[in-house]
């Protein structure tokens, strides 16, 4: 099932991002839910993207398994008939959730992004470009785009509630949630990224930036939320073609984004929300770019049919990967 607007859950609905929907299960939970939408320069397509949400979710689920016992994570279950055996008023909506729903502890979200940098793109070698530095702070000179970062740059930024998150200081992170908790969330960020990183590039495909939230979990504990090391939250470069001293093309969304570029430099799409249609062939090759991501990443197709599976397959599933 393909979609972009979800039919109501018997749930509080807590919050809607550009993909994704939060709704409130109790104090202690939040059930995510990732549809098939897809932006692109910051504009939210009309048209889903087949699998999407489920690549989303079941990439963050992933990791979180690889991660586990590094740290505290928000992931409680990301099967839809564990998340139904724990939340049984969401038994009629089955197919909906089936792949694309993450079952999590519930947070106190610290108000930072916790953004890594591994090579120079985006908002950061913009910055550079013009003055040289990354949120104020001089970075060494003569640097190109896409350069590679050793050690990735810990670059975190304030969460805005409208308009672009803006870069700041380690040291403003200090002052903003404390200087343990900053120290923290920096070393753990390094931590996932790096290992995230390292996975990645072994698989073909460069991670070059991510941003990570945490959140304090009831038992005060500093925990990883949110999406992880997806192509959403991330910069995902196919590593065959990278070539520092230029922007690289996107690994997910570049058949989207040339798309896009053609009908504006056509004068037939401005650039802002509506966007144009999207022809069939350019939905189809970007749910295949989603789709490849997942394999690559964790070395095994989609099960593009998650709702069939059992929960003692999917134990089953998670003993084989352990
Ligand atoms: N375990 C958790 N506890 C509390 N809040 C969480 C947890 N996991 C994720 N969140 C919050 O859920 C929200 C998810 O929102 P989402 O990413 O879909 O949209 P957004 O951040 O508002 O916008 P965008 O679509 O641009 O990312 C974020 O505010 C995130 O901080
Ligand atoms: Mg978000």
């Amino acid at each position: 099932m393909t979609i972009a607007q979800l039919a109501p859950l018997p749930l509080r609905h807590l919050r809607r991002g550009k993909v994704r929907e939060v709704y409130v299960v109790d104090d202690d939970r939040l059930l995510l839910v990732a549809t098939d939408r897809v932006s692109a320069f910051d504009v939210v397509m009309n048209e889903a993207i087949p699998y999407k949400g489920a690549v989303l979710t079941q990439i963050t689920a992933w990791w979180l398994r690889q991660l586990e016992g590094d740290l505290h994570h928000h992931m409680l279950a990301s099967e839809v008939d564990e998340i139904i055996d724990a939340v049984p008023a969401l038994a009629d909506h089955r197919a909906t959730l089936a792949g694309r729903s993450m079952l999590c502890k519930r947070t106190d979200v610290f108000p930072v992004e916790c953004v890594i940098r591994g090579y120079l793109s985006g908002s950061a070698w913009k910055e550079y470009k013009s003055s040289g530095t990354l949120a104020g702070e001089a970075l060494a000179p003569d640097l190109r785009e896409s350069e590679r970062f050793e050690p990735p740059l810990f670059s975190p930024a304030t969460k805005a509630e409208t308009g672009h998150d803006e870069n700041i200081t380690p040291a403003r992170v200090a002052e903003i949630i404390g200087p343990d908790s900053a120290a923290e969330l920096e070393r753990l960020s390094r931590l996932v990224y790096e290992r995230g990183r390292d996975i990645a590039a072994e698989r073909g495909i460069i991670i070059a930036d991510t941003k990570f939230e945490f959140g304090r979990d009831g038992d005060g504990r500093i925990t990883l939320i949110d999406e992880v090391l997806t192509p959403d939250s991330s910069r995902f470069w196919p590593a065959e073609h990278y070539q520092p001293g230029r922007p690289q093309p996107s690994f997910d969304k570049q058949p989207l984004r040339d798309y896009l570029d053609g009908e504006r430099k056509a004068g037939r799409w401005n650039g802002d929300a509506p966007p144009p249609p999207l022809p069939e062939h350019v939905v189809e090759a970007t749910s295949a770019r989603y789709l490849d991501a997942y394999r690559r990443i964790t070395g095994a197709p989609l099960d593009l049919e998650p709702s069939r599976r059992t929960p003692t397959e999917g134990a089953k599933r998670r003993r084989e990967e352990s």
